[in-house]
């Protein structure tokens, strides 16, 4: 490799996309492509490590390479504010599925089906086009890109950008304006998601007064927690769960139960008690594969309120805590301490957020921005190791901080915490 770090980054690329294509042509597969009729999940498979690990390489390093081909102010300047307005617009106006894959429409169409005029249509649909959303093969005329295909096909992606756009983004352009107005608020109802839609009220109890918009919220959730980074094995196979025989987990704020459930599955001994809102485990009980009946049962729980369930094992918060502020994680944590044996865990599974310049660039970019989204909408933070070791330590010296493990390929660590009390 060459000494400058352009040429090592050419060199790289080269190489990297030469083992993506070889493998490609090997495997008989098609090309990267945004054609209509490529793969919407993309050309290269995921269960090749070693050419997915050669894809992102290439991404990194292409995007390192293009900075450093800018100037300072091409770079700066290059952060285009008005880049989601397309996407704010596709999804608000439905868009996408204005007109069937494989089909053509024109500005015109799409004006009448949105009630938009047609000069604001062909200046949000050109942008668009620049985006890959869309082609337009003559003048007037629109046809669907691979993008624009999986707008109109996949409702996951569909809900997750409108509430990027609609929900996130609103919310992000007012947080400066809310931490001028209530500097270091630790309260869920003093954000940029409160200002945008002049409400007092925190987030998921706004958006329960607004059904469709909460039903669109759930759903880009549950889209973003299908990829490999969310996958439960990294839960099942990186905590010693066989260790404890036959012993009891209690899943807090567990939702579903399908952390329970696959861990259920994994280890026979195990028994949980599944606690969530009463709306959400009255639901959530009626799902329960039959096999895990007695196994994994439900119950209401309030976790702001004492622990009812005294002597478990294991006390298993995933997702939690990154949703509050501080001062709320403290009373969720103080609020298990009644029910805590000596020796019992608490394992958290969230967010570990490196030291930074730890991670590639491109991937503390996005956990560093997913901190930010939490403060927009929460006052809430994802944390770094030393955070949430003072966090239990501010909620009781008597938690023992055992150890971080960050599975490999995994969105969430493993924080685990012994009572010592
Ligand atoms: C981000 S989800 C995480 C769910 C699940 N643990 C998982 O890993 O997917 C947060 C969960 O906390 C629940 N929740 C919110 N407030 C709660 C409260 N005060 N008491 C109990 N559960 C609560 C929500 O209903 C939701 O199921």
């Amino acid at each position: 490799m060459s000494s400058t770090r352009i040429a090592e980054l050419a060199a790289r690329i080269a190489a990297n996309t030469a083992r993506v294509n070889d493998y490609l042509e090997a495997h008989d597969l098609p090309q990267p492509s945004f054609d209509l009729t490529a793969a919407l999940n993309g050309a290269v498979p995921k269960d090749a490590p070693e050419i997915e690990a050669a894809r992102r390489c290439v991404i990194q390093d292409t995007a390192e390479l293009g900075d450093l081909m800018r100037t300072p102010r091409e770079y700066l300047t290059g952060f285009i504010q008005n880049d989601l307005l397309p996407q704010q617009a596709i999804t608000r106006f439905n868009l996408a599925r204005s007109f069937p894959v494989g089909s053509e429409t024109t500005f015109a169409k799409m004006a009448t089906f949105s009630g938009l005029s047609e000069r604001d249509v062909r200046k949000i649909v050109r942008y668009a086009i620049t985006q890959r959303i869309f082609t337009e093969p003559r003048p007037g005329v629109v046809a669907h890109s691979l993008v624009s295909r999986l707008l109109a096909e996949d409702a996951g992606t569909h809900d997750y950008v409108a509430t990027c756009a609609d929900e996130l983004w609103p919310a992000a352009a007012q947080t400066c304006n809310a931490m001028a107005k209530w500097p270091g608020s630790e309260d869920v109802a003093e954000t940029g998601f409160a200002l945008a839609n002049q409400t007092n009220l925190p987030i998921y109890e706004f958006l329960a007064q607004h059904p469709e918009r909460e039903r669109r919220f759930a759903h880009m959730m549950r889209s973003f927690t299908q990829g490999p980074a969310f996958d439960l094995r990294h839960v099942t196979d990186n905590y010693p769960w066989g260790s404890i025989g036959a012993g009891t987990v209690v899943d807090v704020g567990g939702s579903q139960g399908h952390a329970s459930i696959a861990l259920a599955r994994s280890f026979p001994s195990l028994t949980f008690v599944v606690q969530d809102l009463p709306a959400v485990v009255d639901g959530a009980r009626a799902a329960l594969p039959p096999d895990l009946t007695g196994r994994v049962t439900f119950a209401a729980h309030d976790f702001f309120t004492p622990q009812p369930v005294h002597g478990a094992d294991v006390y298993f918060l995933r997702w939690i805590l990154h949703n509050w502020p501080d001062k709320y994680c403290i009373a969720i944590l103080q609020n298990l301490i009644p029910a805590l044996k000596a020796g019992a865990r608490v394992v958290v599974c969230d967010a570990v957020v490196p030291a930074p310049g730890q991670i590639p660039r491109e991937m503390e970019r996005s956990m560093r921005g997913f901190d930010m989204a939490m403060s927009t909408i929460q006052n809430a933070s994802e944390r770094e190791e030393g955070e949430w070791r003072a966090l239990f330590e501010k909620a009781d010296r008597r938690f023992g901080f055992v150890g971080v493990e960050m599975p490999k390929g995994s969105g969430l660590g493993l924080v685990v915490v012994r009572w010592d009390g």
